[in-house]
């Protein structure tokens, strides 16, 4: 059986998001059918529209989701149908030699459904990250599927599904932040301010957020930064290192992924600290430092690839922490919105007045 529902998609190039008729097949091996409750607006989601990631147009919109398992194909064994889940963009393959070394968060061979989901005349469509969650009901590999408590407000824990995800696990996974360090965050727009309240959850004591947009630096206040910097008038190396004795911070998360950004991080790390590179580069972006700088100030320079997390070891354990009052996921649902205003959504976004619109299916 091939199920009908409307989804989000967009046709060509920087076209309007449109709602169409969308085909979705019965699961099949290791495949799961989820009936989607919430999906946040993303970033990814406008990239994908303006032609940023791929030529592989028709795109089926939206990926941060929370949704109800409502079938599953053959020899599917983690989730069963009525399980909540979040779903995820990197279904481990547990076969790569990253699984096999014992480091899935790195898998290099992560999978999505096979089975294509189409237009009513045919036309393959491309799922964005491989989820497509701008419709009632998606196909994705059983693997994207984490199930969580379904008492937990899906529009807030949806969102661990993508940006909330990077930023909080660019801090505890990547940075591999402790109790007491000192850590500053370069670019406070949602996967910046997920890293402060990553870095709060971690137990670090002083917190500096850094933006060039004061009204980004007042909402990282309210998920745990210690002091704000608006770097668009002060200089964020100095300011860091006097907030931390003189030295820089024991982790610098550059959450914007620009070379000026890269190197306030750098030089605002302490000896031997860490530099977490979350924000993702354009092509046409190169980066020169001092070789001698490199080798003279130590630690290490991470690039955190969807806050290195383990959905599955990840997802629940936030989850549980937000049940108990200690992660603040409600702060990052700014509205609810139905699937017909995704494209007013991404106006907001570039306005910069909200930090996670999230569509409720
Ligand atoms: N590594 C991953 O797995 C992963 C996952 C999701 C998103 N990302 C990337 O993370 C980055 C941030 O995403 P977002 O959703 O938070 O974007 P966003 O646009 O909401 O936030 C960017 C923030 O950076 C600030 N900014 C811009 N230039 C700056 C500068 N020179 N100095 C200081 N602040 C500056 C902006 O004011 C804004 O608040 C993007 O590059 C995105 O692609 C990475
Ligand atoms: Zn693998
Ligand atoms: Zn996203």
């Amino acid at each position: 059986m091939v199920h009908k529902v409307k989804g989000a998609v967009v046709l060509s190039k920087n076209a309007p998001v449109t709602l169409e008729t969308i085909l979705v097949p019965e699961p099949g091996p290791g495949e799961a059918l989820v009936d989607i409750i919430t999906s946040g607006v993303c970033h990814t989601d406008l990239h994908y529209k303006q032609g940023g990631i791929s030529d592989d147009f028709p795109f089926l919109l939206g990926h941060e989701a929370t949704g109800v398992v409502s079938a599953v194909g053959p020899d599917v064994t983690n989730v069963v149908p009525g399980d909540r889940v979040v779903l995820n963009w990197r279904a481990v393959c547990g076969e790569c030699r990253a699984c096999a070394k014992g480091q899935p968060q790195y898998c290099f061979n992560t999978h999505n459904a096979t089975q294509k989901m189409t237009l009513e005349d045919g036309t393959e469509l491309t799922a964005a990250l491989g989820i497509g969650a701008f419709i009632e009901k998606t196909l994705v590999a059983a693997g994207q599927c984490t199930k969580v408590d379904p008492d937990a407000d899906a529009a807030a824990v949806g969102l661990l599904g993508c940006g909330v995800m990077a930023g909080l696990g660019a801090a505890i996974n990547t940075g591999n932040i402790k109790r007491g360090d000192s850590v500053a965050v370069i670019g406070c727009g949602g996967v910046g301010v997920s890293a402060v309240a990553g870095a709060a959850l971690a137990g670090a004591t002083t917190i500096i957020a850094v933006d060039i947009d004061t009204k980004k630096l007042e909402r990282a206040k309210h998920l745990g930064a210690s002091h704000t910097i608006d770097s668009s008038t002060t200089d964020p190396v100095e300011a860091i290192r006097e907030l931390t004795g003189g030295f820089g911070a024991d982790v610098v998360i550059d959450a914007v992924g620009r070379p000026e950004t890269y190197k306030q991080a750098f030089y605002a790390r302490d000896l031997a600290g860490t530099v977490v590179l979350v924000g993702v580069p354009t092509p046409e972006m190169t980066l020169e430092l001092p070789l001698l700088d490199v080798f003279g100030r130590g630690g290490s320079l991470k690039s955190s690839w969807y806050g290195d997390c383990l959905p599955s070891r990840d997802f629940p354990m936030l989850v549980d922490l937000y049940q108990k009052g200690k992660l603040d996921l409600d702060a990052f649902v700014t509205e609810r919105i139905t699937i017909d205003q995704v494209e007013e959504a991404f106006e907001k976004m570039h306005a910069g007045t909200v930090l996670r619109s999230v569509v409720e299916l």
